[in-house]
């Protein structure tokens, strides 16, 4: 349809769909992993924070059992007088694809904070999905959110609730972090219910705290979880 644009670029997903519920394989694939609940950990970053949050949340996914985890970045946006991105990114995740999206059973989905919302690139790939929305692909699949900071008062919450607001319309079930989670009331950085979080420590960033981990782990296994139940019915 008009306004759905193409993938930067694609990876051959080992799966092939046919409407919303009949997989049939691709030669070479086993049964087992046509089976998997695989949930997309989408994500943009550009030190590094969000990215390793990410990492963690798919721990988390893969510590469920029958769930695997598959990890995808956008490219940086720019303006016309830039040089546009690089089909394939030079290290790290490959770039999501829409069809990544409509494979998924589960999305976790990723942004620094820029001003309290979301980041741009991010942003330009969710609007791209428009061809999803009419079709109703990502309807009734769970979703959770996280991002990073440089303050721990600079807009967690805001962009976490930013991200929500496409999920929502795409009819995905938000997941988050319930206070059953310890880690939650005893971080002193980042974590949060309405999903997982990075507090970035200046220059001296060392990484996740142990909670911050935690909690992305969470927040992973989570949507695993559920993913798994509503593939059930
Ligand atoms: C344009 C811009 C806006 C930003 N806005 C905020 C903000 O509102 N609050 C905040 O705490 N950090 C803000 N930051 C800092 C980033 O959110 C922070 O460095 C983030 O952890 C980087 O994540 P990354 O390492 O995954 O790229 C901003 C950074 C940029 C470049």
């Amino acid at each position: 349809m008009a306004g759905y644009r193409l993938p930067v670029a694609t990876y051959r997903d080992p799966r092939l769909r046919i409407g919303r519920t009949e997989l049939i394989p691709r030669p070479g694939c086993a049964l087992e992993e046509l089976l998997m609940t695989e949930i997309l950990v989408l994500y943009y970053s550009r030190g590094g924070s969000t990215a390793e949050l990410a990492r963690q949340i798919c721990r988390g996914i893969e510590s469920v059992s029958g769930a695997s985890a598959k990890l995808r970045t956008v490219p940086a946006v720019s303006a016309e007088s830039e040089g546009p991105a690089k089909r394939v990114p030079a290290s790290g995740a490959p770039y999501a694809t829409y069809e990544d999206l409509r494979l998924a059973d589960g999305l976790v989905l990723g942004s620094p904070t820029r001003f309290g919302n979301m980041a741009a690139p991010l942003k330009y790939f969710l609007d791209g999905t428009a061809g999803l929305w009419v079709s109703g692909e990502l309807v009734g699949k769970p979703a959770g959110v996280f991002t990073a900071t440089q303050t721990i008062h600079g807009g967690q919450e805001t962009t976490l609730l930013s991200m929500m607001i496409p999920l929502l319309h795409h009819g995905m079930y938000i997941v988050g972090i319930p206070y059953t989670e310890l880690a939650l009331s005893e971080t002193r950085s980042g974590g949060t219910p309405y999903g997982a979080s990075h507090v970035v420590n200046g220059s001296n960033d060392s990484g996740l705290s142990e909670h911050e981990k935690t909690l992305a782990q969470a927040l992973g296994r989570r949507v695993a979880i559920l993913a798994e139940k509503l593939k059930e019915r």
